[in-house]
């Protein structure tokens, strides 16, 4: 069967997982890195999978998502709903880090982002209110699919009511950039020193 893109549904969650986590090191795949493989996708999945179902759709091979969009249409509020119905869930099943606590391991700097998502609230990232993490499997990578995603993304956070969008990736993660480049994303200069690269669009 051809890969179809289709909504998420609550049934996806651990495919969705299990993608993230196998794409989560800039790319790579990030199983065995940290203690936990839901590390990675219980800081850049599971939120929206919970808070912005609506906003989420999946690459369908026949048996199981393959591949994901998940994002907000409204990063301000997404951010007040991830410290309300998340960072609870997140206490269960992580320790907090001290916000004095300098981090040493990428795993401490993970859960520094995992508790802290008012650090998406970037001020050179106001005027983009959307953002977006696009994921597929490797072999369903330069195949036309994230495009396609992509274009399924924008058109929902339009409808939202966002005008553009923003996301984070990698300086390393030369493929993925290859992909925002052909679909006209525009670099966002970095108000301090990150270890992301900011890129935005308009989502119509
Ligand atoms: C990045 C990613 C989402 C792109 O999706 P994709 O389905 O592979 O991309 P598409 O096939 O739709 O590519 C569209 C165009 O983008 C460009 N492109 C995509 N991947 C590229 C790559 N690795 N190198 C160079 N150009 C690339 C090409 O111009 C391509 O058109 P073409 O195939 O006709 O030349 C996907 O490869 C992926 O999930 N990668 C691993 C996880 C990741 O890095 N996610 C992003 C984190 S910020």
């Amino acid at each position: 069967m051809k890969p179809f893109v289709r909504p998420y549904l609550e049934e996806d969650q651990d495919a969705v997982y299990d993608v993230c986590v196998r794409t989560g090191a800039a790319s790579s795949d990030a199983r065995g890195l940290y203690r936990t493989d839901d590390l990675v996708p219980d800081i850049y999945a599971g939120a929206y999978l919970l808070i912005e179902p609506e906003l989420a759709f999946v690459l369908d091979n026949g048996e199981r998502a393959v591949g994901y969009i998940i994002g907000t249409a409204d990063t301000r509020r997404f951010v007040r709903a991830y410290r309300d119905r998340w960072i609870p869930r997140m206490r269960e099943r992580y320790v907090e880090p001290s916000p004095e606590a300098d981090p040493v391991t990428e795993e401490d700097r993970k859960l520094a982002v995992m508790f802290s998502p008012e650090s998406m609230l970037r001020p050179e990232l106001a005027p983009y209110p959307a953002h977006l993490h696009i994921n597929l499997l490797p072999d369903y990578q330069r195949r036309g699919f994230g495009r396609v995603l992509m274009t399924e993304f924008l058109a929902a956070a339009a409808r939202h009511g966002a005008a553009a969008a923003y996301l984070a990736v990698y300086p390393s993660n030369t493929g993925a950039r290859a992909f925002y480049a052909s679909l006209d994303w525009h670099e966002v200069p970095s108000s301090e020193p990150d270890r992301f690269t900011y890129l935005a669009k308009a989502t119509t």
